[in-house]
């Protein structure tokens, strides 16, 4: 197993391109299963997630050609035919987001037998309403050893769907198995988040109708058939934001290129409010602190706009070094402070009650042996390693390699001293 050695003290300093949205870039890969035509991504990040996802799909009947085209990385997803309709738990529990695959199988192909996800380390995450969003489009669905068995042997028909609470992948799932449905469907109480706009666009690109994504209401009339199209996925908002707070925390001066400022502007405000400089520009966004000590600013998560759970705990990192307390309530998930006692391995006092963190700002910390727990808490680690005196060392790094993309090399290039030791012990410069 990897793990990533830091020396930490110094700033950053320099310019980051931010990938494409892992987030939006695996849903996108399963609109392939929507069509028998090709369907090219741009931007593509290259992460374990879309690795997983894409064994899933090959043994679905997808190929996927990857190659470095003159917009970036991109793949050409192509399923002539839908070879199987059964996703196996084996290749389903490295990637909670394949469950995505039960609507498209039965929009297309009438049945599907998909496994449950099963839980994860930041919390239950039951599939509920993507299972209730599915039944009401018409499909029978029938649960039995762990697997969902969905059928529609006469294609699925549009409904009327309200969700109770927002959920970003039950409303993701809703429109990818809506699209190919008889009729129209609305979804109420949909997710506003960038990736589902950025979902509706690819579909539309592909000839569904799909209008009011980004909006709560989602009003989709079903077609016949959908086409091969190219898209570009969306700017990846949760790596320019984690690269932000980096900054932030090291001090010094980053550009943040290839993304959008106003997706992460929740965030942007937060800084502001901790005396962070931000200035949003053209392509990005570039944040400098020279020397001031960071205020305390309380944070609460949200569905978007608000400020996203995926930014939490690197959020709780920055305030570790605050002047002052910092309260922040996590609203989204049910146990997602596991970075909270390895924060406190570096020196940083947090006590956690139920949903809340306390967080009293530090005058510094020190380096120390920690554990990576899941994705966004391992990023939170080697932020907070990168800002503490002397010698991190961030273990279980591979919850880091499924939504990071070339993480050491993007930070290297500003000045930081972090390195990969493989598994075997040798290390990658
Ligand atoms: C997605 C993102 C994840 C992000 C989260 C919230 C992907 C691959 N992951 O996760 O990075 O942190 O949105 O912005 O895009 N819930 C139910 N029943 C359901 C579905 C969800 O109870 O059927 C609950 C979840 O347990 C959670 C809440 O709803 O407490 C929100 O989850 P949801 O928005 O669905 O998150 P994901 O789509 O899983």
């Amino acid at each position: 197993m990897d793990s990533i050695a830091i020396t930490g003290g110094g700033q950053l300093k320099g310019q980051i391109p931010i990938s494409g949205a892992k987030n939006s870039a695996i849903k996108l890969m399963v609109a392939s299963l929507l069509t028998d035509e090709p369907l090219r991504l741009t931007n593509m990040p290259r992460l374990a997630d879309t690795r997983f996802l894409g064994k899933l799909l090959n043994h679905l009947g997808t190929s996927i050609v990857e190659s470095d085209g003159p917009d970036g990385p991109e793949s050409v997803l192509h399923t002539p035919t839908i070879r199987s309709h059964f996703a196996p738990y084996d290749l389903v529990r490295q990637m909670r987001a394949s469950f995505n695959v039960l609507g498209p199988l039965v929009a297309r192909n009438g049945q599907a037998k998909v496994s449950l996800p099963g839980g994860c380390t930041i919390g239950a995450r039951p599939v509920d309403l993507h299972l209730k969003a599915i039944e009401a489009l018409g499909a029978q669905i029938d649960l039995h050893e762990g697997y969902v068995y969905a059928q529609a042997p006469r294609g699925l028909r549009g409904a009327e769907i309200e969700f109770p609470f927002v959920s970003v992948g039950a409303t993701e799932h809703a429109m990818l198995s809506a699209v190919l449905a008889k009729g129209e469907t609305v979804l109420s109480n949909a997710a506003c988040e960038p990736e589902i706009e950025d979902l509706a666009d690819c579909l539309n690109a592909m000839g569904a109708q799909v209008s009011g994504a980004g909006t709560p209401v989602i009003r989709i009339v079903g077609v016949d058939r959908l086409s091969g199209a190219t898209h570009a996925v969306i700017t990846d908002r949760i790596e320019a934001g984690t690269y932000a707070v980096a900054a932030a925390m090291t001090g010094g001066e980053v550009r943040l290129t290839n993304t959008r400022a106003d997706l992460i502007e929740a965030l942007l405000v937060k800084l502001e409010e901790a005396g962070v400089g931000v200035t949003r520009t053209n392509d990005g966004v570039v944040i400098r602190r020279n020397g001031s000590r960071l205020k305390a600013v309380n944070v609460d998560t949200a569905p978007y706009p608000g400020f996203a759970t995926d930014l939490q705990a690197q959020f709780m990192a920055l305030m570790t070094l605050a002047e002052g307390e910092s309260v922040i309530r996590e609203t989204i998930f049910e146990n997602r402070f596991m970075h909270a006692p390895e924060l406190r391995r570096l020196g940083a006092d947090i006590v956690v009650s139920g949903p809340e963190a306390r967080v009293t700002g530090v005058d510094h910390l020190e380096g120390a042996p920690v554990m990576a727990t899941d994705l966004r808490a391992s990023v939170s680690l080697v932020i907070a390693g990168l800002a503490a005196r002397g010698n991190t060392h961030v273990s279980r790094v591979y919850h880091l390699d499924r939504g990071f993309e070339r993480l050491e090399e993007k930070l290297t290039a500003c000045g930081a001293d972090v390195r990969r030791i493989k598994g075997d012990g040798s290390v990658d410069e």
